[in-house]
Protein backbone atom coordinates (compact mmCIF):
# COMPACT_ATOMS: atom_id res chain seq x y z
CA UNK A 1 0.00 0.00 0.00
CA UNK A 2 1.62 3.26 -0.70
CA UNK A 3 0.18 7.16 -0.73
CA UNK A 4 1.34 10.30 -0.63
CA UNK A 5 0.69 11.49 3.26
CA UNK A 6 0.59 8.54 5.61
CA UNK A 7 -1.72 9.46 8.87
CA UNK A 8 -1.59 7.85 12.22
CA UNK A 9 -4.29 8.19 14.17
CA UNK A 10 -7.86 9.55 13.87
CA UNK A 11 -8.02 11.97 16.81
CA UNK A 12 -9.00 15.78 15.56
CA UNK A 13 -5.69 16.31 14.81
CA UNK A 14 -5.73 13.25 12.15
CA UNK A 15 -9.17 13.54 10.88
CA UNK A 16 -8.57 17.45 10.00
CA UNK A 17 -5.27 16.84 8.60
CA UNK A 18 -6.58 13.96 6.40
CA UNK A 19 -9.75 16.50 5.40
CA UNK A 20 -7.19 19.52 4.48
CA UNK A 21 -5.25 17.59 2.10
CA UNK A 22 -8.22 15.78 0.55
CA UNK A 23 -9.14 19.63 -0.38
CA UNK A 24 -6.04 20.63 -1.46
CA UNK A 25 -6.26 17.62 -3.55
CA UNK A 26 -3.41 15.72 -2.04
CA UNK A 27 -3.72 11.85 -1.28
CA UNK A 28 -3.97 10.22 2.14
CA UNK A 29 -4.48 7.19 4.52
CA UNK A 30 -5.37 7.42 7.65
CA UNK A 31 -4.60 4.10 10.26
CA UNK A 32 -6.75 4.56 13.77
CA UNK A 33 -6.23 1.75 15.80
CA UNK A 34 -9.52 2.07 18.21
CA UNK A 35 -12.99 1.50 16.41
CA UNK A 36 -15.74 4.08 15.06
CA UNK A 37 -17.48 4.54 18.17
CA UNK A 38 -14.75 4.78 20.48
CA UNK A 39 -13.48 7.89 18.72
CA UNK A 40 -16.81 9.99 18.65
CA UNK A 41 -17.68 9.32 21.99
CA UNK A 42 -14.66 9.84 23.74
CA UNK A 43 -14.95 12.75 26.35
CA UNK A 44 -12.91 15.54 25.96
CA UNK A 45 -12.82 19.39 25.91
CA UNK A 46 -15.08 21.34 23.81
CA UNK A 47 -13.91 25.23 23.72
CA UNK A 48 -13.36 26.14 19.77
CA UNK A 49 -11.44 29.67 19.33
CA UNK A 50 -12.42 31.49 16.32
CA UNK A 51 -9.01 30.12 14.59
CA UNK A 52 -10.44 26.78 14.49
CA UNK A 53 -14.06 27.63 14.15
CA UNK A 54 -12.72 29.51 10.62
CA UNK A 55 -10.56 26.55 9.92
CA UNK A 56 -13.77 24.08 9.76
CA UNK A 57 -15.59 26.50 7.98
CA UNK A 58 -12.91 26.96 5.34
CA UNK A 59 -12.60 22.77 5.41
CA UNK A 60 -16.48 22.58 4.77
CA UNK A 61 -17.06 21.05 7.98
CA UNK A 62 -18.71 23.71 9.76
CA UNK A 63 -22.40 23.15 9.09
CA UNK A 64 -23.28 21.30 12.01
CA UNK A 65 -21.16 23.53 14.05
CA UNK A 66 -22.40 26.77 12.85
CA UNK A 67 -26.00 24.93 13.83
CA UNK A 68 -25.56 23.56 17.05
CA UNK A 69 -21.64 25.31 18.86
CA UNK A 70 -23.04 28.11 21.30
CA UNK A 71 -20.96 31.44 20.90
CA UNK A 72 -19.49 32.06 24.26
CA UNK A 73 -18.54 36.08 24.79
CA UNK A 74 -17.01 35.13 28.50
CA UNK A 75 -15.79 33.14 31.16
CA UNK A 76 -16.47 33.63 34.84
CA UNK A 77 -13.90 33.63 37.59
CA UNK A 78 -15.17 32.55 40.88
CA UNK A 79 -13.12 33.24 44.17
CA UNK A 80 -13.93 33.88 47.81
CA UNK A 81 -17.40 33.62 46.99
CA UNK A 82 -17.47 36.35 44.71
CA UNK A 83 -18.09 35.89 40.95
CA UNK A 84 -16.35 37.76 38.14
CA UNK A 85 -17.14 37.50 33.93
CA UNK A 86 -14.45 38.44 31.94
CA UNK A 87 -16.00 39.96 28.88
CA UNK A 88 -13.84 38.64 25.64
CA UNK A 89 -15.44 40.51 22.42
CA UNK A 90 -15.10 43.77 24.92
CA UNK A 91 -11.15 43.06 25.58
CA UNK A 92 -10.10 41.71 22.35
CA UNK A 93 -11.81 43.48 19.55
CA UNK A 94 -14.59 41.11 19.12
CA UNK A 95 -13.17 37.98 19.81
CA UNK A 96 -15.36 34.93 21.44
CA UNK A 97 -14.76 31.27 21.24
CA UNK A 98 -17.55 28.13 20.51
CA UNK A 99 -18.64 25.58 22.30
CA UNK A 100 -18.96 22.20 20.52
CA UNK A 101 -17.61 19.06 21.56
CA UNK A 102 -14.71 17.25 20.29
CA UNK A 103 -16.95 14.26 20.01
CA UNK A 104 -19.36 16.39 17.35
CA UNK A 105 -15.83 17.81 15.70
CA UNK A 106 -14.62 13.80 15.31
CA UNK A 107 -18.05 13.07 14.00
CA UNK A 108 -18.11 15.76 11.43
CA UNK A 109 -14.69 15.29 10.01
CA UNK A 110 -15.67 11.10 10.08
CA UNK A 111 -18.50 11.38 8.36
CA UNK A 112 -17.05 13.72 5.80
CA UNK A 113 -13.85 11.34 5.48
CA UNK A 114 -15.70 8.21 4.52
CA UNK A 115 -18.32 9.83 2.11
CA UNK A 116 -15.55 12.08 0.25
CA UNK A 117 -11.94 11.52 1.52
CA UNK A 118 -8.96 8.59 0.80
CA UNK A 119 -9.06 5.63 3.22
CA UNK A 120 -9.44 5.95 6.94
CA UNK A 121 -9.09 2.56 8.88
CA UNK A 122 -10.99 1.72 11.96
CA UNK A 123 -9.54 -1.16 13.94
CA UNK A 124 -5.56 -0.41 12.03
CA UNK A 125 -3.39 -0.41 14.70
CA UNK A 126 0.60 0.97 14.06
CA UNK A 127 2.84 -1.32 15.39
CA UNK A 128 5.97 0.80 14.39
CA UNK A 129 7.45 3.77 12.09
CA UNK A 130 10.61 2.85 10.10
CA UNK A 131 13.02 4.86 7.94
CA UNK A 132 11.28 8.16 8.98
CA UNK A 133 14.22 9.85 7.67
CA UNK A 134 14.47 8.22 4.23
CA UNK A 135 12.84 9.01 0.87
CA UNK A 136 9.89 6.53 1.48
CA UNK A 137 8.78 6.12 5.54
CA UNK A 138 7.18 2.90 6.62
CA UNK A 139 4.43 2.40 8.85
CA UNK A 140 3.87 -1.50 9.90
CA UNK A 141 0.38 -1.93 11.36
CA UNK A 142 -2.09 -4.63 12.12
CA UNK A 143 -5.83 -4.82 11.20
CA UNK A 144 -8.02 -6.03 13.65
CA UNK A 145 -9.86 -9.22 12.38
CA UNK A 146 -5.97 -10.32 10.57
CA UNK A 147 -4.15 -11.23 13.60
CA UNK A 148 -1.03 -12.42 12.60
CA UNK A 149 -0.91 -10.95 9.95
CA UNK A 150 0.94 -7.32 9.33
CA UNK A 151 0.46 -4.66 6.50
CA UNK A 152 3.10 -2.11 5.41
CA UNK A 153 1.88 1.58 4.20
CA UNK A 154 4.48 2.98 2.58
CA UNK A 155 4.19 6.74 2.10
CA UNK A 156 6.23 9.93 0.80
CA UNK A 157 5.13 11.48 3.85
CA UNK A 158 4.02 10.41 7.55
CA UNK A 159 1.84 12.53 10.22
CA UNK A 160 2.39 11.38 13.59
CA UNK A 161 -1.49 12.01 14.87
CA UNK A 162 -1.59 9.20 17.36
CA UNK A 163 -1.66 10.93 20.64
CA UNK A 164 0.42 10.65 23.54
CA UNK A 165 0.42 7.29 23.81
CA UNK A 166 0.88 6.53 19.87
CA UNK A 167 4.12 5.34 18.43
CA UNK A 168 4.94 7.93 15.34
CA UNK A 169 7.00 9.71 18.68
CA UNK A 170 9.42 6.62 19.58
CA UNK A 171 10.56 6.89 15.97
CA UNK A 172 12.71 9.80 16.88
CA UNK A 173 15.95 8.81 18.10
CA UNK A 174 16.42 10.37 21.93
CA UNK A 175 19.54 11.73 20.71
CA UNK A 176 18.10 14.48 18.66
CA UNK A 177 14.92 14.65 20.76
CA UNK A 178 14.74 16.81 23.81
CA UNK A 179 11.12 16.34 26.46
CA UNK A 180 10.17 18.98 28.75
CA UNK A 181 7.93 18.10 31.17
CA UNK A 182 5.92 18.68 34.49
CA UNK A 183 3.42 16.26 35.87
CA UNK A 184 1.05 17.88 38.50
CA UNK A 185 -0.51 16.42 41.87
CA UNK A 186 -3.95 16.56 41.27
CA UNK A 187 -6.26 15.66 38.42
CA UNK A 188 -9.84 16.26 37.49
CA UNK A 189 -13.13 14.22 37.92
CA UNK A 190 -15.10 14.81 35.36
CA UNK A 191 -18.98 13.97 35.14
CA UNK A 192 -21.66 14.65 32.34
CA UNK A 193 -24.98 15.10 33.93
CA UNK A 194 -28.45 15.31 32.18
CA UNK A 195 -29.51 18.86 33.62
CA UNK A 196 -29.91 21.97 31.81
CA UNK A 197 -26.15 24.51 32.70
CA UNK A 198 -26.41 26.22 35.91
CA UNK A 199 -24.90 29.12 34.17
CA UNK A 200 -24.80 30.24 30.46
CA UNK A 201 -21.29 30.88 30.27
CA UNK A 202 -18.20 28.31 31.83
CA UNK A 203 -17.34 29.22 35.40
CA UNK A 204 -13.72 28.64 37.27
CA UNK A 205 -13.54 28.65 40.31
CA UNK A 206 -11.01 28.76 42.84
CA UNK A 207 -11.52 27.73 45.96
CA UNK A 208 -9.60 26.60 49.41
CA UNK A 209 -10.93 22.79 48.89
CA UNK A 210 -9.78 22.94 45.17
CA UNK A 211 -10.78 23.65 41.70
CA UNK A 212 -13.66 23.44 40.16
CA UNK A 213 -15.50 24.05 35.95
CA UNK A 214 -18.84 24.27 35.41
CA UNK A 215 -18.97 23.51 31.62
CA UNK A 216 -21.47 22.13 29.19
CA UNK A 217 -22.33 20.33 26.14
CA UNK A 218 -25.71 21.56 25.11
CA UNK A 219 -28.71 23.43 25.96
CA UNK A 220 -29.82 19.94 28.38
CA UNK A 221 -26.32 18.92 29.31
CA UNK A 222 -24.25 20.16 31.98
CA UNK A 223 -20.51 19.28 32.00
CA UNK A 224 -18.29 19.49 35.64
CA UNK A 225 -14.96 18.99 36.50
CA UNK A 226 -13.76 18.83 40.24
CA UNK A 227 -9.95 18.78 41.29
CA UNK A 228 -8.85 15.92 43.30
CA UNK A 229 -5.96 14.09 44.20
CA UNK A 230 -3.67 12.45 41.72
CA UNK A 231 -4.67 8.70 41.28
CA UNK A 232 -8.21 9.07 42.28
CA UNK A 233 -10.64 6.32 40.89
CA UNK A 234 -13.53 7.72 39.84
CA UNK A 235 -15.33 4.75 41.84
CA UNK A 236 -14.06 6.67 44.93
CA UNK A 237 -16.80 9.42 44.51
CA UNK A 238 -20.58 8.86 44.66
CA UNK A 239 -22.66 11.39 42.58
CA UNK A 240 -24.13 12.20 45.69
CA UNK A 241 -20.44 13.29 47.25
CA UNK A 242 -19.70 15.12 43.72
CA UNK A 243 -22.87 17.17 43.63
CA UNK A 244 -22.34 18.31 46.78
CA UNK A 245 -18.62 19.02 47.19
CA UNK A 246 -19.14 20.78 43.19
CA UNK A 247 -21.81 23.10 45.51
CA UNK A 248 -19.60 23.90 47.54
CA UNK A 249 -16.74 25.12 45.93
CA UNK A 250 -18.87 26.84 43.70
CA UNK A 251 -21.01 28.53 46.56
CA UNK A 252 -21.46 33.00 46.04
CA UNK A 253 -22.92 35.27 47.73
CA UNK A 254 -25.28 35.99 46.21
CA UNK A 255 -28.65 33.65 44.99
CA UNK A 256 -26.74 31.46 42.27
CA UNK A 257 -27.86 28.09 42.70
CA UNK A 258 -26.30 24.55 41.35
CA UNK A 259 -28.58 21.99 39.57
CA UNK A 260 -28.51 18.71 40.02
CA UNK A 261 -28.92 16.04 37.58
CA UNK A 262 -28.60 12.50 37.17
CA UNK A 263 -24.87 11.68 36.11
CA UNK A 264 -24.50 9.81 32.78
CA UNK A 265 -20.53 9.35 32.96
CA UNK A 266 -18.28 9.94 35.25
CA UNK A 267 -14.67 9.83 34.60
CA UNK A 268 -10.68 11.17 35.71
CA UNK A 269 -8.58 12.78 33.98
CA UNK A 270 -4.67 13.01 34.71
CA UNK A 271 -3.15 16.45 34.43
CA UNK A 272 0.01 17.22 32.73
CA UNK A 273 2.38 19.43 30.30
CA UNK A 274 4.49 17.82 27.66
CA UNK A 275 6.51 19.08 25.30
CA UNK A 276 8.44 16.64 22.40
CA UNK A 277 10.85 19.04 20.91
CA UNK A 278 11.67 19.05 17.40
CA UNK A 279 8.37 17.91 16.02
CA UNK A 280 9.95 16.54 12.80
CA UNK A 281 12.53 14.12 12.31
CA UNK A 282 12.89 13.47 8.62
CA UNK A 283 9.98 13.11 7.02
CA UNK A 284 7.86 12.58 9.52
CA UNK A 285 5.78 15.29 11.32
CA UNK A 286 4.42 15.04 14.63
CA UNK A 287 1.18 16.98 15.20
CA UNK A 288 -1.06 17.42 18.32
CA UNK A 289 -1.33 15.39 21.49
CA UNK A 290 1.36 13.39 19.57
CA UNK A 291 3.68 15.80 20.29
CA UNK A 292 2.71 18.12 23.18
CA UNK A 293 0.48 17.88 26.09
CA UNK A 294 -1.34 20.71 28.02
CA UNK A 295 -3.24 20.50 31.37
CA UNK A 296 -6.87 21.38 30.06
CA UNK A 297 -7.51 24.13 32.60
CA UNK A 298 -7.00 26.48 29.63
CA UNK A 299 -8.82 24.41 27.64
CA UNK A 300 -6.05 24.61 24.74
CA UNK A 301 -5.50 21.12 23.75
CA UNK A 302 -7.93 20.60 20.66
CA UNK A 303 -6.86 24.03 19.41
CA UNK A 304 -3.14 23.63 19.51
CA UNK A 305 -3.53 20.22 17.55
CA UNK A 306 -5.61 22.38 15.35
CA UNK A 307 -2.72 24.68 14.16
CA UNK A 308 -0.17 22.39 13.88
CA UNK A 309 -2.31 20.28 11.32
CA UNK A 310 -3.22 23.90 9.68
CA UNK A 311 0.58 24.71 9.84
CA UNK A 312 1.12 21.10 8.16
CA UNK A 313 -1.27 21.09 5.33
CA UNK A 314 0.25 24.06 4.28
CA UNK A 315 3.68 23.34 4.32
CA UNK A 316 3.09 20.00 2.63
CA UNK A 317 0.79 21.55 -0.24
CA UNK A 318 3.36 23.91 -0.89
CA UNK A 319 6.25 21.41 -1.07
CA UNK A 320 4.10 19.10 -3.54
CA UNK A 321 2.96 22.23 -5.52
CA UNK A 322 5.99 23.47 -5.77
CA UNK A 323 8.89 21.34 -4.91
CA UNK A 324 10.69 23.45 -2.36
CA UNK A 325 10.84 22.01 1.36
CA UNK A 326 11.32 25.52 2.55
CA UNK A 327 7.79 25.64 4.81
CA UNK A 328 7.87 21.88 5.88
CA UNK A 329 11.69 22.88 7.20
CA UNK A 330 9.91 25.70 9.26
CA UNK A 331 7.03 23.40 10.80
CA UNK A 332 8.58 22.61 14.40
CA UNK A 333 9.77 26.20 14.51
CA UNK A 334 6.28 27.40 13.41
CA UNK A 335 4.49 25.06 15.88
CA UNK A 336 6.72 25.53 18.41
CA UNK A 337 5.99 29.15 19.01
CA UNK A 338 2.34 28.61 19.82
CA UNK A 339 2.55 25.33 21.39
CA UNK A 340 4.69 27.38 24.41
CA UNK A 341 2.05 30.45 24.40
CA UNK A 342 -0.27 27.46 25.14
CA UNK A 343 1.79 25.81 27.37
CA UNK A 344 2.69 28.90 29.31
CA UNK A 345 -1.00 29.62 29.75
CA UNK A 346 -2.17 26.49 30.87
CA UNK A 347 0.27 26.27 33.84
CA UNK A 348 -0.62 30.11 34.59
CA UNK A 349 -4.57 29.19 34.40
CA UNK A 350 -3.88 25.56 36.20
CA UNK A 351 -1.43 27.19 38.93
CA UNK A 352 -3.64 30.06 39.76
CA UNK A 353 -7.04 27.74 40.21
CA UNK A 354 -6.04 24.52 41.74
CA UNK A 355 -4.70 24.13 45.39
CA UNK A 356 -1.48 22.02 45.52
CA UNK A 357 -1.86 19.65 48.55
CA UNK A 358 0.94 21.01 50.20
CA UNK A 359 -0.03 24.81 49.88
CA UNK A 360 0.16 26.82 52.14
CA UNK A 361 -1.70 30.30 53.70
CA UNK A 362 1.24 32.07 51.68
CA UNK A 363 0.16 30.39 48.07
CA UNK A 364 -3.44 31.02 48.92
CA UNK A 365 -3.03 34.57 49.33
CA UNK A 366 -0.75 35.07 46.10
CA UNK A 367 -3.72 33.43 44.30
CA UNK A 368 -6.02 35.65 45.66
CA UNK A 369 -4.18 38.59 45.27
CA UNK A 370 -3.73 37.14 41.39
CA UNK A 371 -7.21 36.73 40.82
CA UNK A 372 -7.63 40.12 42.29
CA UNK A 373 -5.64 41.60 39.86
CA UNK A 374 -7.37 40.04 36.85
CA UNK A 375 -10.80 41.41 38.65
CA UNK A 376 -9.78 45.27 39.03
CA UNK A 377 -6.97 45.67 36.17
CA UNK A 378 -8.37 46.10 32.41
CA UNK A 379 -4.73 44.75 31.32
CA UNK A 380 -4.78 42.15 33.00
CA UNK A 381 -7.92 41.44 32.18
CA UNK A 382 -7.24 42.07 28.78
CA UNK A 383 -4.02 39.15 28.63
CA UNK A 384 -6.34 36.56 30.19
CA UNK A 385 -9.12 36.75 27.43
CA UNK A 386 -6.34 37.76 24.52
CA UNK A 387 -5.18 34.81 25.27
CA UNK A 388 -8.27 32.27 26.20
CA UNK A 389 -9.55 33.27 22.95
CA UNK A 390 -6.77 32.06 21.12
CA UNK A 391 -3.15 32.75 19.52
CA UNK A 392 -3.06 33.58 15.83
CA UNK A 393 -2.94 30.61 13.91
CA UNK A 394 0.20 31.51 11.90
CA UNK A 395 2.81 33.37 13.93
CA UNK A 396 5.06 33.50 11.00
CA UNK A 397 6.70 36.37 11.86
N1 LIG B 1 -2.16 3.22 15.68
C1 LIG B 1 -3.25 3.85 15.21
N2 LIG B 1 -3.91 4.80 15.92
C2 LIG B 1 -3.46 5.11 17.14
C3 LIG B 1 -2.31 4.49 17.69
C4 LIG B 1 -1.66 3.50 16.91
N3 LIG B 1 -0.57 2.86 17.37
N4 LIG B 1 -2.09 5.02 18.93
C5 LIG B 1 -3.07 5.91 19.14
N5 LIG B 1 -3.90 5.98 18.07
C6 LIG B 1 -5.09 6.83 17.90
C7 LIG B 1 -5.95 6.94 19.14
O1 LIG B 1 -6.85 5.85 19.26
C8 LIG B 1 -6.68 8.26 18.89
O2 LIG B 1 -7.88 8.08 18.21
O3 LIG B 1 -4.68 8.16 17.67
C9 LIG B 1 -5.72 9.05 18.03
C10 LIG B 1 -5.14 10.24 18.76
O4 LIG B 1 -6.16 11.15 19.03
P1 LIG B 1 -6.14 12.17 20.27
O5 LIG B 1 -5.59 11.49 21.46
O6 LIG B 1 -7.49 12.78 20.36
O7 LIG B 1 -5.04 13.25 19.83
P2 LIG B 1 -5.14 14.48 18.83
O8 LIG B 1 -5.87 14.13 17.58
O9 LIG B 1 -3.77 15.02 18.76
O10 LIG B 1 -6.08 15.49 19.60
C11 LIG B 1 -5.58 16.55 20.30
O11 LIG B 1 -7.86 16.72 21.08
O12 LIG B 1 -8.27 14.58 21.86
C12 LIG B 1 -8.03 15.87 22.24
O13 LIG B 1 -7.05 15.90 24.42
C13 LIG B 1 -6.80 15.94 23.05
O14 LIG B 1 -7.20 18.15 23.19
C14 LIG B 1 -6.35 17.23 22.58
C15 LIG B 1 -6.60 17.25 21.13
C1 LIG C 1 -15.03 20.95 28.84
O1 LIG C 1 -16.13 21.41 28.53
O2 LIG C 1 -14.84 19.73 28.88
C2 LIG C 1 -13.93 21.87 29.22
C3 LIG C 1 -14.13 23.24 29.13
C4 LIG C 1 -13.11 24.11 29.48
C5 LIG C 1 -11.91 23.61 29.93
C6 LIG C 1 -11.68 22.23 29.99
C7 LIG C 1 -12.71 21.36 29.64
O3 LIG C 1 -10.93 24.47 30.30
Amino acid sequence: MHTTVGIIGAGPAGLLLARLLHRAGIESVVLESRDRGYVEQRQRAGILEQGTVDVLRTAGAGERMDREGLRHDGIELRFDRRRHRIDFPGLTGGRSVTVYAQTEVCKDLIALQLKEGGPLLFGAEALGVEDADGDRPRVRFRREGREGREDVLECDYLAGCDGFWGVARKAVPAAVSRVFERSYPYAWLGILADVAPSHDELVYARHDRGFALLSMRSPSVSRLYLQVPAGTAAEEWSDEEIWDELERRFETTDDWRLRRGPVTQKSVTPMRSYVHEPMRYGRLFLAGDAAHIVPPTGAKGLNLAVGDVVTLAHALTHAERTGSPELLDAYSATCLRRVWQAERFSYDMTTLLHRAPDADAFEDRLQLAQLERIASSRAAETDLAEAYTGFPLFPLG
